[in-house]
C-alpha cells in the first residue's frame, strides 16, 4: 500500500503550492567587493551564529549591528552583540541599540529558548565599547546616507527598528540594497502555530516592511529548519581550535539541550545564519518568488506571513511578488560553511 502525504492508501496533491526556485535578485557579495552590511538582531543564540558569520566572511563588509528587543530584554541584547564582536576581533563593527519591543501590542521574549541573558550560560569578556548615542535608527541612517554604495541590511529579529527607519527616514530606503530577513514562514510558525517568533513579535512592523517596496529575501522557517547543527557539528565548531569556535559551540550546546528536552531532537535550527550566509553565497539557498502579506489581525492567525506563489491566484487577485522567499538549503554544506568560518575567527 503505498502511504502518501500521510494518509494510508490515498495520494492527495498537497494543500501547498510549492513555487519553483528562481535566480535569486538578491546581491552577492564577492572577496574582491564585498558587500557593504548591518545586521539587525536580537542576540540571540543563533543572532550570535550570524554575527560571526558576518565577520569571517571576506565577501561581506559588516558596517554595523544594531539591536533590537526580541529574544531578550534588548539592554541584554546590546551587551551581547558589543560582547560577541569583541569576541570576534571585530571591535571596529559600531553597536547600537534600538526598540524595546513592539510598536503595538505585547513584548515578547523567549527567555526559555535563549536564556534570559540571550545568550544562554556563556559569560563573554567585556567589550571596551559602548553602544553609539545615537541609537539604532540613526546609526543605521547615517551609515546610510553616507555610504557610497546602497547597503544590504540582515535583520534577523523582530522588524521593529527596521519599519521605524522606513518611517522616520523614507528618503533613504533607495539606499537600501536588500533585506535578507530571518523571519515568517510559508507553513506553520513557531511562536504560534500561525506564526514565526520575528513577525509575531511586531506584526505591525513587518507589515509596513513587506508593504515598503524595498527588494526582500525572506529567509523564513521553510529554509531555516534546513540550517540544522547536531552534536557532531559542535564537535567540529570545538576542533577550529579558536576562542571564538568555543563559543559557537557552547551556544550550540544550549539550543540542543532545549531541542532533546522539548522535542527528542537531535539538531537545533541556526536561522538567523541563513540570512546572512546568503548575501555572501550564491547558491546556497535556493528561493522562489511569492507575494507575501502579514496578517496584523488579533486572531489566531496574527503575525502569519502569507505566502501565495500560485501564479493562477496571483493573477486573478492582482497582487505582486514582493519577496524571494527561502525553499531549500544542503544541511550539510551549511555545516560546512559555518564551521569554516569559526576557523577563521580568532
Ligand atoms: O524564529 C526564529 C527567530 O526568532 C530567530 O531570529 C531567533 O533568533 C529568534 O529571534
Ligand atoms: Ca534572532
Amino acid at each position: 500500500m503505498t502511504v502518501r502525504y500521510g494518509v494510508p492508501g490515498i495520494s492527495a496533491r498537497p494543500t501547498w503550492f510549492p513555487a519553483p526556485a528562481v535566480a535569486r535578485t538578491a546581491p552577492l557579495g564577492a572577496t574582491k567587493k564585498p558587500l557593504p552590511l548591518i545586521i539587525d538582531s536580537d542576540p540571540g543564540l543563533d543572532d550570535a551564529l550570524a554575527i560571526g558569520l558576518a565577520c569571517a566572511r571576506p565577501e561581506l563588509d559588516l558596517l554595523a549591528v544594531t539591536t533590537v528587543g526580541g529574544n531578550a530584554d534588548v539592554r541584554h541584547c546590546t551587551e551581547n552583540a558589543l560582547r560577541l564582536l569583541h569576541r570576534y576581533g571585530r571591535d571596529d563593527v559600531p553597536v547600537a541599540e534600538g526598540a524595546a519591543g513592539a510598536i503595538l501590542g505585547e513584548v515578547i521574549r523567549a527567555p526559555e529558548i535563549h536564556g534570559v541573558s540571550g545568550i544562554g550560560n556563556t559569560v563573554l569578556d567585556p567589550s571596551p565599547n559602548a553602544a553609539r548615542a545615537e541609537g539604532a535608527v540613526e546609526l543605521i541612517a547615517s551609515i546610510l546616507r553616507s555610504h557610497p554604495e546602497k547597503v544590504a541590511i540582515a535583520p534577523v529579529g523582530p522588524l521593529t527598528n527596521i519599519a521605524l527607519l522606513i518611517r522616520l527616514h523614507p528618503e533613504l530606503v533607495d539606499r537600501i540594497a536588500h533585506l535578507s530577513i530571518m523571519g515568517g514562514s510559508i507553513g506553520e510558525g513557531n511562536k504560534t502555530v500561525s506564526a514565526e517568533f520575528n513577525i509575531y513579535a511586531d506584526p505591525e512592523a513587518a507589515d509596513v516592511v513587506f508593504r515598503s517596496g524595498i527588494q526582500i529575501t525572506m529567509m523564513g522557517l521553510d529554509v531555516t529548519h534546513q540550517a540544522l547543527l547536531d552534536g557532531a557539528a559542535v564537535e567540529r565548531l570545538r576542533k577550529t581550535d579558536t576562542a571564538s569556535g568555543g563559543v559557537a559551540a557552547d551556544l550550540v550546546d544550549f539550543a540542543l539541550a532545549r531541542e532533546r528536552a522539548w522535542y527528542d531532537a537531535p539538531a537545533a535550527a541556526i536561522h538567523d545564519a541563513v540570512a546572512v550566509a546568503h548575501l555572501a553565497i550564491g547558491d546556497l539557498v535556493s528561493v522562489a518568488e511569492y507575494h507575501v502579506e502579514v496578517d496584523v489581525t488579533h486572531g489566531p492567525a496574527r503575525g502569519r506571513t502569507v505566502c501565495e506563489g500560485y501564479p493562477r491566484r496571483l493573477a486573478r487577485s492582482g497582487q505582486v511578488v514582493n519577496a524571494q522567499v527561502g525553499i531549500h538549503l544542503d544541511p550539510k554544506r551549511f555545516e560546512d560553511v559555518l564551521v569554516d568560518a569559526y576557523a577563521r575567527l580568532p
